[in-house]
């Protein structure tokens, strides 16, 4: 079959290298893709949030499937366009991306559903935002509910701080309308976890756990990013965890999002604070996460393209997926400055090097200039490895990493670390 796959980023190109390897899969486009997806697909420069765009390539390329990564088209009606024209669409309509697209949707749904999640309350008024600040005290955490990249999530340690961050977001100073509503929550203790589903109907899926690292700097501190290192599985989600993930909020939202009549097609993540009440749910994503999807693909051994076109034709419960025992580990490279601001059009030596030393290079923000490789964007690249253990994953990945030769580069030294520590205390 011929496979369109949307989106540019490391995620897409994960997809786009696994999808190459099935079987099942002859072609793989990729719109817009970037040089190094240009190695397993073949790359139209159409934007990922450029609907029109993407219709008429549709159209023309007339493919068997389509893969969308991204939220952003989702969450605007990509999957629903796609799926009037009559393709077969892995992703979510504009109904059923809500559950990202708009955080105070996505709350009162859990709360209808009675899927175990931080007790909340959802403000437009600035004054009653910070009147329930004041009553509920800090730690606090304060949400812009619409989407803002990963980065409208501000975990406050004072009031003053929790204030400030209701303030600036409902003024529309820091995340536009996305922050035209605030979701004040009660900040939840414990490991986090990364539980994803392939979906389709009633047919509910789990992938393999992982965990991803979303601070800046070693050991989880400095700013949160969009990711900055995933590994799988995660060994805090044991088959208990996994089941209790599934039972009590991946079954109850499914259900109530089919209720309303917004059927979902395509992966449910599932980002969850595994608290000594049990796992409760932190966010609803509907694509795969990223960097988590770059160790997944490295593990899954079913034919992906497959699996995905099952889902997108309501077949699901016909898969069974199988996945290399051992750990998958990805450390993202990025841009020095990164998230705020960072130099683009540095040259990206060495990547021949890595991959030699027995890792798969997936890129992100990463452009061709005058025959070159530079980055464009602030995650660069994802640096991926299997091995029989998390320590042997990351051994790999952290030698293979000498051979980068990009001073401007800039990665995390402990990814897997908790992993890492299990293994080492057992
Ligand atoms: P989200 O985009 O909602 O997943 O939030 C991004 C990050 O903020 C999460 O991965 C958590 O680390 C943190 N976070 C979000 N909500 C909470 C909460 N209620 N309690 C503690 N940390 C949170
Ligand atoms: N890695 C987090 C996310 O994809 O949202």
């Amino acid at each position: 079959m011929k496979v369109l796959v949307v989106g540019g980023g490391g995620r897409e190109h994960a997809l786009c290298w696994k999808l190459k390897r099935s079987a099942s899969v002859a072609e793989v486009i990729c719109a817009p893709g970037n040089p190094g997806i240009a190695q397993d697909a073949r790359c139209v420069a159409v934007a990922a949030d450029d609907l029109d765009g993407l219709v008429t390539l549709a159209e023309a390329e007339q493919p068997d499937l389509v893969v969308v990564g991204p939220e952003v088209p989702l969450v605007a009606g990509l999957g629903n366009r796609l799926r009037e024209r009559g393709f077969a669409v892995f992703g979510p309509n504009r109904e059923a991306a809500q559950l990202e697209g708009s955080k105070s949707f996505s709350k009162r749904l859990m709360h209808q559903a009675g899927v175990p999640t931080a007790r909340f309350e959802v403000h437009v008024d600035p004054d009653e935002a910070e009147k329930t600040i004041r009553s509920w005290g800090a730690p606090i955490v304060v949400k812009a509910s619409g989407l803002a990249a990963g980065k409208g999530v501000i975990v406050a340690q004072s009031e003053q701080e929790a204030v400030a961050a209701a303030r600036d977001m409902l003024a529309g100073n820091s995340f536009g309308d996305a922050g035209s509503q605030v979701i004040i929550e009660e900040c939840l203790v414990g490991e986090e976890a990364s539980c994803l589903f392939l979906v389709s109907g009633d047919t509910i899926l789990p992938l393999a756990s992982s965990q991803d690292h979303k601070a800046l700097r070693d050991g989880d501190q400095g700013p949160n990013t969009g990711g900055m290192g995933a590994y799988s599985p995660a060994p805090c989600v044991t088959d208990a965890v996994a089941e209790q993930v599934l039972e009590t909020i991946a079954k109850p939202i499914i259900a109530a999002l089919n209720k309303k009549g917004a059927e979902f097609i395509g992966t449910l993540y599932a980002g969850v604070m595994l608290t000594e009440d049990g796992p409760k749910t932190l966010e609803f994503n509907v694509r795969f996460g990223d960097p988590e999807c770059q160790p997944l693909m490295c593990r899954l051994q079913s034919d992906l393209g497959e699996v995905l076109l099952a889902a997108a034709e309501k077949r699901l419960d016909e898969v069974e997926l199988a996945w290399h025992d051992g750990t998958a580990l990805c450390v993202v490279v990025s841009s020095e400055g990164y998230p705020n601001h960072f130099e683009k059009g540095q040259v990206i030596g060495g990547i021949d090097a890595v991959e030699a030393a027995g890792t798969t290079v997936f890129h992100a923000g990463t452009a061709l200039k005058d025959g070159q490789l530079v980055n464009s964007g602030g995650r660069v690249l994802g640096v991926t490895a299997v091995a029989e253990s998390a320590s042997a994953a990351q051994k790999q990945v952290y030698q293979a990493l000498e051979k980068l030769d990009w001073p401007g580069g800039f990665y995390r030294r402990d990814i897997g670390y908790r992993a890492v520590g299990r293994e080492e205390g057992a």
